[in-house]
């Protein structure tokens, strides 16, 4: 879920250059006529038209067409929402209860990160089904981008990503914990989160840490994975080239996920914290 402002605008070049050069935002979708920016939290969607508009077209997006059937319901929009391939969007128009103009739709296109640090710590899911998409390496970039803030004992910065693509290795790890470790095999990719003993004195801690940031990560690139279990493993060191003494801390099936999970239940409280006066 996320949500963008858009307005209409007769100058679109210099527009842009405004909100990008002089307000600090960073592109975030560019369509033709058409450009997102974003900055921080706040996504701003510029049009370009013979005429300005003063007032603007609030856009609510979603993650996939059944959820904006659902609000069409919701919202007593009987028509129907209709894609247009203009823009590559699944979408209806209604109004607010005052007449603002709304629109609710799905981006059909793969989307850049919106969520806020919350959303992601209370969204995040372990996803096991994967659809063909492969993950394209400006995604994975990302994705690693964002790892390398992960923390350290002493900031020895001991843990390291190793990627697997080949669909042989895979479907042998996919079977050797039998239905734990199968939604590796539904993947193209996986990753294994590795640490080096050399380095540190808390292999494991590090290497969980690291683990965690990626699942974050991934999250965050509206990917999925999921947190597989028991592969520090001999036979996976001798297959991945990961020296003996090395510790494999998790392995996680990477892709577009076809799994719409709703936000997971836990504890109804905060009643797992101890005051200590
Ligand atoms: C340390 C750890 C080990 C896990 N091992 C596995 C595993 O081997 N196979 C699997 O399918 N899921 C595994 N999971 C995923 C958990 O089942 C999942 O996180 C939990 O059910 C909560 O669901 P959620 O992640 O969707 O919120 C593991 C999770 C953790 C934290």
């Amino acid at each position: 879920m996320g949500g963008v402002v858009f307005f209409k605008t007769t100058i679109f070049g210099a527009l842009r250059e405004f909100y990008i050069s002089k307000l600090g935002c960073e592109v975030w979708l560019e369509q033709p006529g058409i450009c997102i920016v974003k900055h921080g939290n706040q996504l701003i969607g510029i049009c370009k038209s013979n005429k300005a508009d003063a007032d603007m077209l609030l856009t609510f997006f979603y993650e996939t067409r059944d959820e904006v059937d659902r609000k069409a319901i919701e919202l007593g929009y009987s028509e129907g929402a209709k894609y247009n391939p203009d823009y590559n969007i699944y979408h209806f128009y209604t109004n607010d209860p005052e007449g603002r103009r709304i629109e609710i739709q799905a981006f059909e296109d793969k989307i850049n990160p919106y969520k806020s640090g919350s959303e992601i710590l209370k969204q995040r899911r372990s996803y096991r089904e994967f659809t063909d998409q492969e993950v394209g390496q400006e995604t994975l970039s990302r994705i690693f981008d964002e790892c390398r803030y992960s923390p350290t004992s002493r900031n020895s910065e001991s843990y390291y990503y190793v990627v697997i693509t080949n669909q042989e290795y895979l479907a042998k790890i996919a079977k050797i914990r039998d239905g734990a470790t199968v939604p590796i095999g539904r993947a193209k990719m996986a990753i294994a989160v590795c640490s080096d003993p050399e380095k540190t004195k808390r292999v494991q801690a590090d290497a969980d840490i690291a683990a965690t940031y990626l699942l974050l990560a991934i999250e965050n690139n509206n990917l999925g994975g999921c947190w597989i279990t028991d592969l520090d493993r001999t036979e996976i060191k001798e297959m991945l080239e990961i020296p003996q003494n090395h510790y494999i801390c998790m392995i996680t099936p990477i892709g577009y996920t076809t799994e719409i999970k709703p936000v997971p239940e836990r504890r109804e409280s905060i009643d797992f914290v101890k005051y200590v006066k």
